[in-house]
């Protein structure tokens, strides 16, 4: 994008700016409850309903029948590999694209054929899209200063901003001097100064390292549960969206696979997409005895299998935090469920450990060409005694709810 692009995009969308708000620039409420009918009076939820984006030229659909629901001062994650309709399904939201089907309603208005100025929402893009030649407060200021508000209100409404992100003190330096995480967070105050009814922020801190992403997408979520703005953060990155979701969409091939608070999405998964992006997960053999049954039979265990699951042979996507794992006997017969394994390589992950075993080619019923490797991931102190590589084990499910794909 260059200079005049991101300059006319910064004005179109900071353009939008109440001048009733900025009497209450930074509404930080006391509550949940309070942030939460403030968004409400604000209108801020937000529906896309059958949304489709074809690109000039492009023979596939960008968004194919795209629907999401978004509560007002709710914090949704979209989430999904390169190409799956992330920054398209966020580029419509604000307007910056034009849609071929469907529609958007902000606050239960439509808002389709609004153009980008007028629908009263900011976007952090990846590059950060500030202006070099500018402090960082010029750069805070420049949307509130186009909306023709006074020198000195903007001033502190900037610093106030600034502040806010942790920049108080950088106010004046140029942003050019600014480290990348500075940078950021310039970007956010920036985008927080307009006081939006809905944040867009597209992968936000895919450029920064990691101890600074973690600090910094912690913030983001602070200052929005603070400010209760209606947000869409767009990532590929499964742990930052496990993090500060309160929903969390996976998208696969221009629509949402399904939709959940994280901890669902991750117990529960519906389909084998999301039950494979999502976490790690072991492919085991079973067998689902057919229709209507709701357990699998791996490794001589039962396992619950979540509904959507298929029937027949199938492989059971059993989280490595739900494999249990002991040093055998060496006796030949195993007792109990599990299998026969050689452990072929062990990582602390400070109070975790994560074992990986091959199991042996004998146990297995069904042949895949290739070894069946599994991990087992446990705490510390619960790794058995003895265990190195090479350790003879044996490994088995845990009875734990797992999605079950057909057989590969
Ligand atoms: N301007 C464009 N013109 C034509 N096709 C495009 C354009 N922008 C995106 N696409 C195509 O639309 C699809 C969705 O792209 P999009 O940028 O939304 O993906 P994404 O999920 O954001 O991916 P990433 O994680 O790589 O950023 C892709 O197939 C992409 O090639
Ligand atoms: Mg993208």
């Amino acid at each position: 994008m260059s200079l005049a692009d991101q300059k006319a995009t910064v004005a179109k969308t900071a353009e939008s700016f109440r001048n009733e708000s900025s009497v209450d620039g930074s509404v930080v409420t006391e509550a949940a409850k309070a942030v939460l009918k403030e968004s409400q009076e604000r209108g801020g939820g937000v529906q896309m309903q059958n949304v489709v984006k074809i690109y000039p030229g492009a023979t596939n659909r960008a968004l194919d029948d795209f629907n999401l629901d978004i509560k007002p001062g709710e914090m949704v994650v979209l989430l999904g590999g390169s190409g799956c309709g992330k920054s398209t399904a966020l580029r419509s939201l604000a307007g910056l694209e034009d849609i071929q089907g469907g529609r958007i309603l902000v606050g239960g208005q439509d808002v389709t054929g609004v153009p980008v100025n007028k629908r009263d929402m900011a976007m952090v893009f990846q590059a950060y899209s500030l202006f070099p030649h500018m402090t960082a407060l010029q750069n805070v200021e420049f949307g509130l200063e186009i909306r023709g508000m006074g020198k000195d209100e903007r001033r502190k409404l900037a610093m106030e901003k600034l502040d806010l992100v942790g920049l108080a003190d950088q106010a004046k330096k140029y942003t050019q001097q600014m480290s990348g995480g500075q940078q950021q967070r310039v970007a956010l105050a920036r985008a927080l100064a307009v006081n939006p009814r809905v944040l867009l922020l597209d992968e936000p801190l895919s450029a920064l390292d990691a101890k600074v992403r973690v600090q910094l997408r912690d913030e983001i979520r602070r200052i929005q549960l603070e400010a209760g703005t209606t947000t869409v953060f767009v990532t590929h990155d499964q742990e930052e969206a496990l993090a500060v979701a309160d929903r969390i969409g996976v998208m696969n091939h221009g629509r949402i696979e399904q939709i959940a608070a994280p901890q669902d999405l991750y117990q529960r998964p519906a389909t084998e997409y999301v039950a494979s992006f999502i976490g790690l997960a072991n492919r085991l053999p079973g067998r689902v005895a057919g229709p209507g049954v709701h357990e699998a039979m791996v490794f001589g265990q039962r396992v619950p299998v979540v509904d959507g699951s298929a029937t027949g042979e199938v492989d059971v996507l059993a989280r490595p935090e739900n494999m249990t794992i002991r040093v055998n006997d060496q006796s030949g017969v195993v007792a109990g469920p599990g299998v026969q394994a050689r452990v072929s390589a062990i990582h602390f992950l400070g109070s975790l450990v994560r074992i990986d075993t091959v199991v042996s080619p004998g146990e297995l019923t069904r042949h895949s060409g290739t070894q069946l490797e599994v991990t087992v991931q446990l705490p510390v102190q619960e790794v058995p005694a003895g265990l190195t590589i090479g350790s003879s084990v044996i490994v088995s499910p845990r009875p734990v709810p797992a999605f079950a794909a057909a057989a590969r």
